[in-house]
């Protein structure tokens, strides 16, 4: 299928579309309707029919969507059809926490090595993981074909660390670090702050009238 050029928003919201239709393949759901969609999801027919529009429809009106094609459309769409190799750089609270997280192995992001700069982390382990010293980080990256690195450090650093990683033929960088990475087109960057999530959250409470 030919892809058009995508809207960030449309894309944003794929993540969303390909979880529900998880949990509906996982239960069994053969064929879903638009409306029965949007009822489960708390978005409208209309809007799940222009976001799938951009992908050629992915089926029948009327007769609704297969959930298992659809599914798959969508995990490819997201590139999740293949696995990726990650990297997390930092084994602090944050860098621990993810690593441990074991749904990202579900989706095919597969965890391979752990980095820190503080020697008595050196060796500790997280899920089987090894923690390395950062000098190993570059030659690890480049000779397991890793493409995706998580950056769990403080801002102060990923800057730097970022700019080692351009050099290991990494495409992409997770980065929870508060600051913007400058990197070469041709590596992504998405950039987590869950603080922004909170923010809104807390924008969300005090319009709703209720306030802290
Ligand atoms: P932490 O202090 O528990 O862990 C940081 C780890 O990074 C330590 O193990 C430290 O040795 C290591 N480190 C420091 N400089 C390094 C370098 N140059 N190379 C390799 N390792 C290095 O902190 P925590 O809670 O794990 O948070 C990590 C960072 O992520 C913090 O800067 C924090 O601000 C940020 N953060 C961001 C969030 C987000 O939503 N974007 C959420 C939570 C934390």
């Amino acid at each position: 299928m030919e892809e058009k050029e995508i809207s960030q928003a449309v894309i944003g919201r794929l993540p969303r579309y390909f979880r529900y239709l998880g949990e509906l393949k996982d239960s069994g759901v053969e064929r879903i309707s638009s409306q029965d969609l949007s009822e489960l999801m708390k978005v409208t027919a209309s809007q799940i029919r222009q976001d799938f529009n951009n992908f050629g429809g992915f089926g029948q009106q009327g007769y609704g969507y297969n959930v298992e094609y659809l599914y798959t459309e969508i995990g490819r769409i997201l590139g999740l059809d293949r696995e990726h190799s990650f990297v997390i750089i930092g084994a602090g609270n944050l860098g621990r926490a993810l690593g441990n997280y074991l749904n990202f192995e579900r989706r095919g992001f597969i965890f391979r090595g752990m980095f820190d700069a503080n020697p008595e982390l050196y060796g500790k382990e997280v899920r089987g993981i090894r923690v390395m010293p950062m000098e190993e980080m570059e030659q690890f990256v480049r000779e397991n074909c890793i493409d995706i690195a998580v950056l769990a450090i403080p801002k102060n650093d990923a800057v730097a660390v970022a700019e080692k990683l351009v050099h290991t033929g990494i495409r992409a960088i997770w980065n929870f670090a508060h600051v913007d990475l400058n990197v070469p087109e041709g590596i992504q960057v998405e950039n987590v702050h869950l603080s922004d999530s909170l923010m809104k959250l807390s924008y969300k409470s005090a319009h709703a009238g209720s306030g802290f």
